[in-house]
């Protein structure tokens, strides 16, 4: 956390890497922390003090009373989800408005946005993302065809502007024949957001962030998503549709390369997706089922189950390449207390071909696996590297070699309290 530089914390997987918890954590040691990508398809789960809240759009430095938080350029928000979230903050006695600055350039999501999601969804059929339906595509694909609505719009001839671009999405849902929807409530809530979203900050926080690392103050750059869901590095097309890695610190918040500092690569003690696509560690099985129900692997944002499977060293491997990781966080140790065996996929195996790199298609390849002792002890009461049973520091080790980096903190439960730093 050198003065100066902007560190990123980074979902390195497939999402719900727990993220939030560690930004949180890490918050005290920062003056800034800005989300730079994604929009309320996140859901960062924060716990403390016997208190819970899961944040969409808002960072989740946000707890912190002196700290500036920032929604960089590079994420899209929908003004309704954006005010229930921060008025659930508000009530909670949390002051926003001092502490919470919007990019001018972050893009908005319209209600029309939603029923594109939902209308492309459908028309794929078999094929479908299973996308978390706040119209994330829809909205990152308007800003490529450069005819998005920023947040900066909502000072100037905002009506007009709104009604052109959902005309436009009407004619679309229209050549879809996808015309059963009705979006008159939730467009009353969505206009009642864009008053409450322009009482906020709404800033050029490009110069902002640049200012503040001018003045040597550090930032946090908190990923949403994770590696595997990027537009240009995960499994398209079973992706998101933003730039979930490293680059994407740069382009979402208008920082430059050599601005940045640590990478915090962010991993579960094993794997998770939710949504369809490849998922080569799947576990279809009761050792799967067990995961799920041990970790709560239901989805903060739709609640959906979350597939589960062991560690992918060949996915984290790549991760690991494309984002220029430096340190590793391991989350949700805690889970696999009572395993008798863990298991770590080691190569990927396809019509008798075997590799250690990411395939282009990660369709139909078979995880290979190493098996380990599982250390049967229960970690979450633990508060040293110390106290780690010997078969959990094994399994540190083996993952550290494989990896090539260090994993510098270890969670061994949700709440703030339970993380180790090593
Ligand atoms: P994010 O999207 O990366 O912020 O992660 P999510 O909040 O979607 O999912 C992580 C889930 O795991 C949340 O329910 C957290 O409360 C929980 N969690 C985080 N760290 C740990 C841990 O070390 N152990 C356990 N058991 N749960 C954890
Ligand atoms: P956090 O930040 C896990 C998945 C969806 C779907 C695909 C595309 O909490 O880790 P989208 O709505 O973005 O078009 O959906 O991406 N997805 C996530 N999975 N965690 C997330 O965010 C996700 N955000 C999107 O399930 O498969
Ligand atoms: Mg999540």
């Amino acid at each position: 956390m050198a003065k100066g530089k902007v560190d990123a914390l980074l979902g390195i997987v497939f999402g719900d890497e727990g993220k939030g918890k560690v930004v949180d954590v890490f918050t005290p040691r920062y003056d800034v922390v800005a989300r730079f990508a994604g929009g309320p398809n996140a859901g960062h789960t924060i716990i403390f003090e016997g208190k819970k809240f899961v944040l969409r759009s808002i960072p989740s430095g946000i707890f912190d009373e002196g700290k500036l938080n920032i929604i960089g350029n590079g994420c899209v928000i929908a003004p309704d989800l954006f005010m229930a979230e921060a008025k659930e903050l508000e009530d909670a006695g949390y002051d926003l408005k001092s502490r919470l600055h919007i990019s001018r350039r972050a893009h908005l999501i319209l209600p029309t946005h939603r029923v594109l999601d939902r209308a492309y969804e459908a028309a794929k059929g078999k094929n479908k993302v299973g996308t978390t339906g706040k119209g994330i595509g829809p909205t990152y694909s308007d800003k490529a065809s450069r005819i998005g609505l920023r947040v900066g719009d909502i000072e100037e001839n905002f009506l007009q502007k709104y009604q052109a671009l959902k005309a436009r999405h009407e004619q679309i849902l229209s050549d879809l024949h996808f015309t059963d929807y009705d979006i008159t409530e939730e467009e009353e809530k969505w206009m009642e957001g864009i008053r409450y979203m322009s009482q906020f900050p709404l800033r050029d926080t490009e110069f902002e962030i640049n200012q503040a690392l001018a003045e040597g103050k550090n930032v946090l750059a908190e990923g949403a998503q994770g590696t595997m869901l990027d537009i240009d590095h995960g499994t398209y097309p079973f992706v998101s549709s933003s730039s979930t890695c490293t680059g994407g610190v740069c382009t979402g918040l208008g920082v430059a390369p050599n601005s940045i500092g640590e990478i915090f690569g962010i991993f579960k003690a094993y794997s998770t997706r939710v949504g369809s696509g490849p998922f080569p560690v799947e576990l279809f099985d009761e050792t799967g089922e067990k995961i799920r129900d041990i970790g709560h692997e239901y989805g903060a944002v739709t609640g959906r189950n979350r597939r589960c499977g062991w560690v992918d060293i060949v996915g984290l491997k790549y991760a690991i390449m494309v984002n220029g990781v430096t340190q590793l966080i391991m989350m949700k140790s805690d889970v696999l207390d009572t395993f008798e065996t863990i298991k770590a996929c080691v190569a990927y195996e396809k019509d008798g071909v075997r590799t250690t790199e990411m395939p282009y298609d990660t369709e139909g390849w078979q995880a290979v696996y190493e098996e380990l002792p599982g250390w049967q002890t229960d970690l979450t009461q633990m508060t040293s590297p110390d106290q780690f049973p010997k078969a959990f520091q094994d399994y540190i080790d083996y993952l550290e070699k494989a990896l090539e980096r260090p994993i510098t903190i270890v969670s061994v439960g949700p709440d703030r309290a339970q993380t180790i730093e090593r």
